[in-house]
């Protein structure tokens, strides 16, 4: 399997554009969509193998080299920390990562949050966040739909990710911080980078023009 480049990709919102962006640089194969029900796809003319991932399980694929490389937000890989390189800042994805809390229970001043309850995907870069602001706040970690937590009563507040804002809209919570943005990344396991550099170095390259001809 050394000649092939093996890639994973994530589920979800980063799917479409990330399947899109490697076409056009070469690297495709035939049904490569997200509600696959086979989870490797290959095209053996280019060597190229897709594993379809649940997005958390990125990084991971890609650390422990069952995938060279594999495209997630940089939300995800400042939460888990995996030993991974970056190679590419796509920049697409946009979105950040932020504190909200319902309308009703915003506070005058960030410290006024302290020992609070948040809800979050994002339990790491959550604790980092109230630990920079000096204020101690207990971290209810949720797999999803966190805006939940503050309807049901499982925290006051939430750390999640906003896109587009409708989300935090329909739930009727408002923002009150930006912990960080993020965009999505092209990430490589750490012996692939070295062991197959000129076709990963060739890949980044013709990224970086189909990404800046798109830019324009
Ligand atoms: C993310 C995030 C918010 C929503 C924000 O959830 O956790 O819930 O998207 O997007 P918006 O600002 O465009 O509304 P995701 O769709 O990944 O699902 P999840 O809540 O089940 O994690």
């Amino acid at each position: 399997m050394n000649d092939y480049i093996t890639i994973a990709l994530p589920k979800g919102k980063l799917f479409k554009k990330s399947v899109a962006l490697l076409e056009k640089v070469g690297y495709s194969a035939e049904n490569v969509v997200e509600d696959s029900r086979k989870l490797i796809i290959s095209n053996e003319e280019t060597k190229v193998r897709f594993i379809i991932a649940k997005t958390v399980d990125v990084p991971t694929y890609v650390e422990y080299g069952a995938a060279d490389i594999g495209i997630i937000g940089k939300d995800v890989l400042l939460e888990q920390e995996k030993d991974v390189v970056e190679l590419l800042d796509m920049g697409f994805g946009k979105c950040r990562l932020m504190m909200a809390v319902p309308e009703a229970k915003r506070r005058e001043k960030l410290t006024d949050y302290a020992h609070l309850r948040a809800a979050t995907k994002y339990p790491n870069c959550a604790k980092e966040y109230f630990n920079k602001l000096g204020i101690q706040v207990e971290i209810v970690k949720l797999n999803g739909s966190i805006e939940l937590g503050p309807i049901v009563g499982i925290s006051e507040m939430i750390i999640d990710i906003v896109e587009t804002g409708r989300t935090l809209k329909e739930n009727k919570l408002v923002e009150v911080d930006s912990v960080f943005t993020a965009t999505a990344r092209l990430i490589a396991n750490r012996a692939s980078f070295k062991l197959k550099f000129d076709r990963l170095h060739k890949l980044v390259e013709d990224l970086r023009v189909v990404l800046a001809e798109e830019g324009k």
